[in-house]
Parts: C-alpha cells; structure tokens; sequence
C-alpha cells in the first residue's frame, strides 16, 4: 500500500508539472505553484504582466510589473534593493501565506510581509497593475493581506494612492530609479506633503525640494483652472484615517501612468487600447520657473521675459549687485518695513502660484474678509488668500514668501493679496508695478495650458530619459466627457450643427461663457486612437490665422471628441452651393477667401514648423468665422512630412473623390501638390458656384474639372489657328 504522504507528494507534483505548463496564461498563483524566468502571470484583460526581467544593459534580474502591450514600461519592481545576479530566481507563496523571492540557493531574497494570516492564499495580478496576495475565496479589497500598490515603485497608476494610511502608518510615494539599468531607489521621490494644505513635491536626495505644485485648493493644486475640465480628474482626501491624492479612472480602455523619472521629472502618460505608443499630457516641473525658489525670497519668476526673475511689488533685492544683475537667487527684502501704521492694505496679484506654506497660519472657516482683517492685526502677516476657491478658507503668511511664479490659466481665481505700507499701495513702480500688470494680462507664449490628471500643471519636453522617443506629447486641455455633455445641452438635436460619416458636430458653451463646436466622432468612424491623437496633436500644434483653432479634446471610454473654436458661418460648401447666400459672396469676398485659403496652404506646407500635406481640402473643411474669413478645418487624414521627404506612398487612400488629384487617386502617391490639386479643384467650385462632382452640362458628361480643362485645351487650339 503507498505511504499516504508520498503519494500525496507525486500528487502535487503533477499538479505543479501541469499548472507550471499554463502559467503563463494564468493570472492567479497558488501556493503549489511557482513563477520562474521565462514564466509570467497575465492579468485577467492582458494589460498587465509580472515576471522577471532584466532592465536595459544590466544582467541582474528583477522581479517586477509591466504594460503587455509594451514590455519596456515597468511600472513595478518587487526585489529593487536585492537583484538576483542569476537567472534562477523563482517567486512562491511560502507556508507561512507570504509572497517570497527564492534565489537559486533558495534563499529569500525578497518577500511580503504581511499582518494578515491567510487560510488558502492566493496571489493575483489585476488589470489596474496590482499584484494582491488575498484568500482565495474573498476578492475584496478589504481583505487583501498585501497589496503592491501599497509598495509604489517609480510609476503611479489608476487606483494607486499617493500619500499616508494613518491606520497602518504606511506612506506611498514614488522614488526614482537609480539608473535606467538598475532599478534600486535613486534620489528623487515624488511625494503628497501635508503641510495644513496637501501638495504635491518632488524632492531630491541632499538637496531638498526641487518642485512643488500649488496648495491644494478644493480643485485641484494651485494653480488650477475653475472649469472641471480635467480628464483623470485629481482626487485629494484629507481626514483622519486618509491623506491622498489619486487619479480618477477614464475607463476600462484608457490606462494613464505617472512615472518619476531618474532626473526627477513626474509625467502624465495615456495609453488607449488600440494605439501604438503613450502620449504625455504633462510633465513636472515644466519650465525654468518651476525649479523650487528659482527666485529667491520675495521674488516672482516670469518665463520668456527678460529678466525672468522680479521683487514683488514694495519689495527690493537684499543686494544692490544683484539689483544690477538681475540675478536674484539672493531674494528680495521690503523697501519700507512694515510697522502696523494705518493706511496700510493689501495689493491684489491674480496668476501667481501661491507661496510655499513655510512659516504660515492656515484657518478653515475664516471668510476672505475675516482673513484681511486678521493679517492686519499682526505685523509680521505679509500675505494672505483664500485656501479653498470652493469656500471659506484662509491663509496667511508670514515673514517671506518663497516660490512665487506667474502662471496663465483662464479663469484661474485664487488670488495672492499682498500686504504693502500706505506708500506703496496705489503708487506705480517701475518694473514691480509692471509684473502685476503682466501676470493680469498677457499670456506666457510657448506654454500651452495642459488640463490633466493633476488638473492643469505645467509640462516641458525632458530630455526624454528612459522614454520612447517617439512619444508625443498633447499640448491642450483634456476635457471630461461630463462637462462637454452640459455644454452642449447632452448633445442635444437643437446643438447639432452637422454630421458627417465620422460623426456630429454640436454647438457648445463651455463654463467660461466660450462657444465652442464640439465634433464627438462616431464609434464607426474607423479613426482608430491614434489617427484621432494624430489629429490633435498637429492641429494644436499648428497655430495660423486660417487654420480652425482647437480648444481641447475630450477621451473618455470609447468617447472621442474634439472641441474647436465655433465658426458662426459653417463651412464654405453652405455658402457657395446654396442658391440664396450665395449671391451674398461678392467677387471681393470670394477672392479673400481664396487667400485666406492659400494662406492657410502655405503655412501648411511651408512655414510650420511641420509639413503637412492635408489630404482632405474641400469645402466642407473650410469653415468661415464671424467676418467670413476662411480657416481650413479636419486634419483627421492629415501627415507631416519630415526632413527633406517630400512625396510619400499609401495603399490606403483616403479623402474625398473629386478633390484628389490622379497620382493619389490611382496611385496612392502623395505631397504637397496633392493638397494643390484640391485647391484648385476648390478655386473652381468658389469661382463657379458649381461643384466638381455633380456638375452636369448638356455636352458631354465631364466633371467640372473636365469641363474646365476642356474649354481650356479648345481656347489653346484657337490660339494656335488664329497666330
Ligand atoms: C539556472 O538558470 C540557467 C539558465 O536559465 C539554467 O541553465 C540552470 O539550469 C539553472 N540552474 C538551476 C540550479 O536552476
Ligand atoms: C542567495 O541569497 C543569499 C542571501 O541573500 C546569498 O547569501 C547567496 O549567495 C545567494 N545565492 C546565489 C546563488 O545568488
Ligand atoms: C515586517 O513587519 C514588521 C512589523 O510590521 C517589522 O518589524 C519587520 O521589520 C518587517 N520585516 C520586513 C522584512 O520588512
Ligand atoms: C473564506 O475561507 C475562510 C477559511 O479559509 C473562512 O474563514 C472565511 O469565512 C471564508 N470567507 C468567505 C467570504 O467565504
Ligand atoms: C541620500 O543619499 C545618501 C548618500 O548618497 C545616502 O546615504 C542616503 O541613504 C540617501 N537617503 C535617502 C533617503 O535616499
Ligand atoms: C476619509 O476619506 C476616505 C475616502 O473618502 C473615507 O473612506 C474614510 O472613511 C474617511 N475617514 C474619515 C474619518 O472620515
Ligand atoms: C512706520 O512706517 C512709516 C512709513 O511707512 C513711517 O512713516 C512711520 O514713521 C513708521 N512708524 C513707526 C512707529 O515706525
Ligand atoms: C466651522 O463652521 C461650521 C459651520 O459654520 C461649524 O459647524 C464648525 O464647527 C466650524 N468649525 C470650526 C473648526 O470652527
Ligand atoms: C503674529 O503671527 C506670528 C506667526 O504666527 C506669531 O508668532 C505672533 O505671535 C503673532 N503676533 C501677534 C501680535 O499676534
Ligand atoms: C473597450 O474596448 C472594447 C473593444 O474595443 C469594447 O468592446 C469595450 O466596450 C470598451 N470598453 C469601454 C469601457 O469603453
């Protein structure tokens, strides 16, 4: 008779032969299995992936969390600390229930450590990029007895915390990685501060804070634009048992990442199902005037101006050198000390960040008012604001004011009231007065406001360590589907402007009072993720007079909408071809158009930064504004050409027949002169009031273009008779 435990034990072998065969479709492991190199857990919809990998040119192994559809893009690693210098390692869940990393000696060189006993553990990657260890019979979250999100890496994900679990003590951040070949804890964390208000900071080893967002404002942090519209929308709690801040989902088919990378730059990346590479929608800190306390105490940093840094307004650099230089890394001390004399009030600075909370006073139910009153009774109170643009809310400062940076974002209104002696307030001084005027008035040009995951902050092209290089970037607000719905009245029949095979267009009023043209494209329009962010990245690229100007984009689930700026006319083909307006279009008019049109093409084609050939000119995309002046409008089928190319291939040939020229048509041969051909199919059609495609004439059966180059082969032949 077999002895009980030894049969028992080629039981389990077989099982284990058996399962170890499946496990790389597995998303579950259990305590007889086992997950060597060359073996992984899928999560249940294939997005995520855990099993050992070896990063960049290193030949250590790790254990770690990655994005299926690209490999490269480790979100997670278990044993940063303890590579496995041989490709043996091995990941089980150990009798004692816990997740453990045996190298070839079978020694633990990492593993859970959980509080929790389990029964019959099981360990499980998910589809939001979480590895849990949990009872095999429970799939709550409240019962995992560990959880990786608990131990945040480098990457943040949707449904990850950043932040402090004041029952269990637990702080998550993001610390960089050492190298991109060695994954072990480098010198940047990106962190959620609670300081009275939460921020959001990033902190480098020795030399402290390096970056830090704006105080959290009911919103968002700082500086946050009062429209809702952000997509992935900020979450920020901030009781007794939690401080954190979190990204809001976009769906089951839209995964944003938020990597702290080795120079310590925190990016915003979004991966649609279907696309090909991730798009950033912001990137920390952006731009020079991000660099923490970049200018000192008292000063105002201002991007594209000369000199970037400013004292604010009653206030001079400590040194008269520095006065001279511009370079005031120094700071700034008050010109008049303040006394408490009468007479002294306040000077009111929109688009600034609001100081860092260093030596400040935070009350949570004290009115705008109230707080004035307060900061006037003590001396030493040099600003105050309201801490939450939702409702009461002050705070106030003392002493210096550190990292204070213009911002431009419309309808931004978290202002800084500045506590300045009787003499200063009203007077106007030079360069001080001026930075309030211009941190009013103008815009920061070359900085494109990024609605995002973090409400609006600020980003910048980084030297792109670490990241595809091919990676483009968004550069204009992402709005939520939510907010894009009451604008448009829930796409309702009477805010339909038009359809077309890629969908309707809506009329709509955004919350700032804007009017925009909402184009929400079908789910049939077979643009697939990146033929629509192909579309919004060139068009909020290309900036030019007759170009239709793009206010944002909306991605949520399946959703994808584009949001123009609203032409009150439509499009051309409403003018020219509809009997009663068109007697309207003057020979004049017709031939500003037809500039403005060619205006547009050479811009197109010559004098942007890009070359792009649009595929797609007709009169239906060219739309006219208020006084009739044209802009060229739907880049969906648009391609920049790059370097010196200037004629491309396609086997797919898109846009619309009677526009396109033969060698595209027959050929699929496109370039410049392809946009050309159509213009000129277009010049006829505005010339002629009559469209290409649909002319009819009682002598033959040619097109208009036909019938054009006709009569213009006939005239050469008399020509030639008559000389
Ligand atoms: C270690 O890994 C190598 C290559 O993966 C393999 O050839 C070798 O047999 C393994 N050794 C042990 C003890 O598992
Ligand atoms: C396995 O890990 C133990 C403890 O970290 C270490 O002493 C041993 O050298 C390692 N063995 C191998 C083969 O790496
Ligand atoms: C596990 O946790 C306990 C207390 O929670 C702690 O004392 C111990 O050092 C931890 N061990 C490891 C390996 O982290
Ligand atoms: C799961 O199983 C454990 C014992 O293994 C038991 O104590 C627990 O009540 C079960 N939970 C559920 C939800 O069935
Ligand atoms: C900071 O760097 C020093 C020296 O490189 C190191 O010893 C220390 O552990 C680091 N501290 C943290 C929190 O990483
Ligand atoms: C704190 O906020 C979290 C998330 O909203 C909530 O689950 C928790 O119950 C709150 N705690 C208290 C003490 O209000
Ligand atoms: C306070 O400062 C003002 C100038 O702002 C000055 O005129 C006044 O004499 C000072 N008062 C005291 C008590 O120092
Ligand atoms: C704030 O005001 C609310 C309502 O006015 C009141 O219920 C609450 O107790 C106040 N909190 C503090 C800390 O004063
Ligand atoms: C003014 O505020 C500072 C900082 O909070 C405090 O230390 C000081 O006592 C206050 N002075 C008066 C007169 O209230
Ligand atoms: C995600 O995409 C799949 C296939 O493209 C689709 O069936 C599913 O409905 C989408 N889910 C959401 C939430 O949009």
């Amino acid at each position: 008779m077999a002895d009980p435990p030894i049969f028992s034990f080629f039981c389990t072998s077989i099982v284990v032969l058996s399962l170890l065969r499946q496990s790389s479709a597995a998303n579950t492991l259990s305590p007889v299995q086992s997950i060597r190199e060359g073996e992984t857990l899928v999560s249940p919809g294939r997005k995520f992936e855990l099993g050992f990998f070896s990063p960049g040119s290193s030949k250590n192994s790790f254990l770690g969390i990655w994005f299926v559809a690209t490999p490269e893009t480790v979100v997670w690693v278990a044993n940063r600390n303890s590579p496995l210098t041989d490709s043996n390692g091995t990941l089980e869940i150990s009798n004692a229930g816990e997740l453990v990393l045996l190298n070839r000696s079978n020694s633990v060189v990492w593993s859970t450590n959980s509080t929790k006993v389990l029964g019959n553990p099981v360990a499980q990657l998910l589809d939001s990029g979480n590895l849990v260890l949990r009872e095999r019979n429970s799939s709550d979250s409240a019962d995992y007895s560990w959880q990786s999100f608990d131990y945040p890496s480098d990457t943040m994900l949707v449904g990850m915390t950043l932040g402090w679990n004041f029952r269990t003590g637990l702080e998550h951040y993001l610390t960089s990685w050492r190298s991109t070949d060695d994954p072990s804890p480098g010198d940047y964390t990106f962190r959620y501060k609670i300081n009275g208000l939460p921020q959001l900071e990033i902190s480098r080893n020795g030399s402290g804070k390096v970056y830090r967002t704006g105080p959290w404002n009911g919103f968002g942090f700082g500086a946050v634009s009062k429209e809702p519209s952000t997509a992935g929308a900020p979450i920020s709690v901030y009781n007794r048992t939690d401080a954190y801040f979190a990204f809001e989902t976009l769906g089951d088919n839209i995964t944003l990442r938020s990597p702290l990378s080795t120079d310590g730059i925190v990016q915003g990346l979004m991966w649609m199902s279907g696309s090909t590479k991730w798009y950033m929608i912001y990137s920390l800190p952006y731009d020079p005037c991000d660099s923490y306390r970049c200018c000192g105490a008292n000063g105002v940093c201002r991007v594209n101006q000369s000199p970037r840094c400013l004292c604010l307004q009653g206030f001079m650099p400590k040194s008269q050198e520095e006065w001279d230089t511009h370079d005031l890394t120094g700071g700034c001390k008050r010109t008049v000390p303040l006394n408490c004399t009468r007479g002294e009030g306040f000077m009111k600075l929109s688009q600034v960040k609001l100081p860092d909370l260093v030596d400040f006073q935070l009350f949570k139910n004290m009115s705008l008012e109230e707080c004035k009153v307060e900061c006037l009774k003590n001396c030493s109170c040099a600003a105050y604001a309201n801490s939450d643009i939702r409702g009461p809310g002050c705070l106030m400062w003392f002493g210096d004011l550190i990292d204070i940076r213009e911002i431009n974002i419309v309808g931004y209104d978290q202002y800084l009231f500045l506590r300045l002696p009787a003499s200063e307030l009203g007077s106007s001084h030079g360069l001080s007065k001026k930075l309030v005027t211009i941190a009013v008035g103008s815009a920061i040009s070359g900085l494109l406001i990024v609605g995002t995951a973090m409400s609006i902050i600020w980003k910048r092209r980084t030297k792109s360590q670490g990241l595809p290089s091919e990676m483009d970037d968004i550069d204009l607000p992402l709005y939520d589907f939510a907010s894009i719905a009451v604008a448009t009245n829930h796409f309702s029949q009477t805010n339909k402007l038009g359809a077309g095979g890629f969908g309707s267009v809506y009329k709509g009023t955004l919350s700032t009072g804007q009017e925009v043209a909402v184009k929400r494209l079908s789910k049939y329009s077979g643009q697939g993720p990146d033929e629509f962010m192909n579309e919004v990245i060139l068009i909020a690229r290309l900036q030019h007079r007759n170009l239709v100007g793009l206010v944002g984009c909306c991605i949520e689930g399946e959703e994808r909408m584009l949001i123009y700026e609203y032409m009150p006319n439509k499009s051309l083909d409403c003018f020219i071809f509809d009997h009663d307006r068109n007697s309207f279009l003057a020979w004049k008019r017709r031939f500003d158009i037809v500039l403005g049109i060619a205006r547009g093409l050479l811009y197109l084609h010559r004098d942007s930064k890009l070359r792009v050939i649009h595929r797609d000119l007709k009169t239906s995309n060219i739309l006219l504004d208020a006084d009739l002046n044209p802009k060229i409008s739907d880049f969906g089928l648009a391609r920049i050409f790059r370097g010196d190319d200037t004629e491309e291939e396609t086997r797919r040939v898109v846009g619309t027949y009677g526009y396109m020229s033969p060698e595209y048509a027959f050929d699929g041969k496109f370039s410049v002169k392809s946009d050309v051909f159509s213009f000129g199919v277009l010049l006829l059609e505005i010339v002629s009031s009559k469209r290409n495609r649909g002319f009819q004439h009682p002598d033959h059966h040619h097109n208009l273009l036909g019938h054009v180059s006709g009569m213009a082969a006939m005239e050469r032949r008399q020509g030639h008779g008559t000389h």
